[in-house]
């Protein structure tokens, strides 16, 4: 396999990894929040036009991740204005799980990370992916905080904070 995690710097590219996180939430999400939560926050967050926004006005940055040139995740992130870095998605197509590729996603966000001379990785997981939580926790991040985050329509985010020390 020939792996390759590379910043999203086309409009096409960013319509892509539109179309394919509209599949993996639909797919990964069904059992932790409600088709109508998924739709709400598909269309809030990870639309096209959500994205071009983040990206065009809030220091996102997309990254794709492709195996043998098919796209088959990605991940998001955002520096702060302090010492952290947000890493703010992390999603992988789900024949590609189980085989290492999310390390080497995690790997590079740390890269990342350095880079712009960060301290600290945060993000927030939903307090009932389980999966997730454990890869976070395997990689060294931990539990820092909670957060119920109103998301408008009716919908709240039901989180945990995690942390990694750079
Ligand atoms: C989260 C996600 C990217 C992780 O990818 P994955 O392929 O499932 O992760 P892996 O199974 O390769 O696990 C990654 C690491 O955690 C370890 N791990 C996985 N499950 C574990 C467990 N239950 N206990 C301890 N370690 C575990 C693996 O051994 C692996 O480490 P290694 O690469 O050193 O061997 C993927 O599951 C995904 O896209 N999920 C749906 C979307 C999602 O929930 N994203 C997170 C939103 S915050």
């Amino acid at each position: 396999m020939s792996i390759t995690i590379e910043k999203v710097t086309t409009d096409s590219e960013l319509r892509d990894v539109a179309e394919l996180a509209d599949k993996i939430w639909h797919e990964c999400f069904v059992d932790i929040i409600s088709r109508g939560q998924i739709d709400y926050m598909v269309g809030k967050f990870q639309s096209y036009e959500a994205m071009t926004k983040q990206t065009a006005e809030q220091d996102y940055s997309y990254f794709a991740v492709r195996e043998d040139d098919e796209l088959c995740g990605y991940f998001a992130v955002k520096p702060e204005n302090d010492e952290r870095f947000f890493l703010s998605k992390l999603y992988l197509r789900s024949d590609k799980r189980g085989r290492g590729i999310a390390s080497m996603m995690l790997k590079r966000v740390f890269e990342e990370a350095e880079n712009c001379g960060k301290k600290k990785v945060y993000l927030t997981v939903n307090k009932h992916n389980d999966h997730a939580i454990e890869v976070y926790k395997k990689t060294g991040f931990v539990i820092a905080a909670e957060a119920v985050t109103d998301i408008g329509s009716g919908y709240v985010m039901d989180d945990y904070i995690l942390e990694y020390a750079l």
